[in-house]
């Protein structure tokens, strides 16, 4: 009997030639993050290219109001629930706020973790120049990075909330954090210090498309318009089970939450009906 064959997997030379920009190619990057071995197996079959482990599971998961609180430790139990459900996708790990920002140890300890016990093959972190050089260090101890510029949550009390970035400009001499001019030079810097792909989060699309012109790495855009060379987006808003706390610039594909709240219910009205063709089976 003909084995079945696996899907290839995705490495992270394959994710780095994916720039259909410069390939006169249509191939865009496609990703969302996972968080759990179930979803992780769902989406893995669906084809999905990259499966981020996003520090969005503390507010997705976790019901925080913000990224901030969520550990390492968490960090690396949740890549492995999706390592294990994964047979093709790139698993991307997200280093959770001050996991990599106070020394190079810290950083090369915790994306290290992250690769051995949670069995990630790449980590992803938000910032631009000022990390440029903790990206090099990983690069150079063979442990890939996905950068992320624009609107990065983890600084959300800089920013003063989850706001699109890059609308403001220069200030005569000074290049204020958030402008146009600063998320070129971070998305530059990110590039130049060995990042294999880069976010582009929350910026306005003129400035996503003249970022994706610059950069050879792919861009990968959220809250960015359409013409980054791939599109993430946090799984948990697309199936429709966030509700009320959706971010606007999403569009559910689906509205799984309705779909829950109504077997659960259904399953009430049977529990309470006695409803014995429901429960007769036994293992
Ligand atoms: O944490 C996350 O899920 C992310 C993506 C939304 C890019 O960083």
């Amino acid at each position: 009997m003909a084995a079945t064959a696996r899907p290839r997997a995705i490495t992270v030379p394959d994710v780095r030639v994916r720039k259909p920009s410069q390939r006169n190619t249509d191939d865009p990057l496609v990703a969302l993050t996972a968080y759990d071995f179930t979803i992780a197996r769902l989406l893995d079959r669906a084809g999905v290219d990259i499966l981020l482990v996003g520090d969005s599971l503390g507010m997705v998961v976790q019901g925080e109001s913000t990224t901030l609180p969520v550990t390492l430790e968490q960090m690396i139990y949740h890549t492995r629930c999706v390592a294990r459900a994964v047979e093709r996708a790139l698993v991307v790990a997200d280093m959770p706020f001050l996991s990599y920002q106070p020394s190079l140890e810290r950083a090369i300890d915790s994306a290290g973790r992250l690769l051995k016990e949670g069995g990630a093959a790449a980590v992803k972190l938000e910032g631009g120049a000022a990390v440029a050089d903790t990206i090099h260090r990983l690069v150079q101890l063979d442990i890939p990075v996905m950068a992320h510029v624009g609107m990065t949550p983890q600084s959300i009390h800089r920013m003063g909330g989850f706001k699109i970035q890059g609308k403001a400009q220069r200030q005569g001499a000074l290049v204020c954090a958030g402008s146009r001019e600063q998320i070129i030079d971070d998305a530059l810097a990110v590039e130049a210090a060995g990042a294999f792909s880069v976010v582009l989060e929350g910026v306005p699309p003129e400035l996503a498309a003249e970022i994706t012109m610059k950069l050879s790495i792919p861009t990968i855009g959220i809250a960015a318009g359409s013409v980054c060379d791939g599109e993430i987006l946090v799984s948990y808003d697309l199936l429709g089970l966030t509700h009320d706390r959706c971010p606007p610039f999403v569009q559910p594909y689906a509205q799984l939450g309705e779909s829950v709240i109504q077997v659960a219910e259904r399953f009430g009205q049977d529990v309470r009906a006695r409803a014995s063709n429901r429960f007769n089976k036994t293992a």
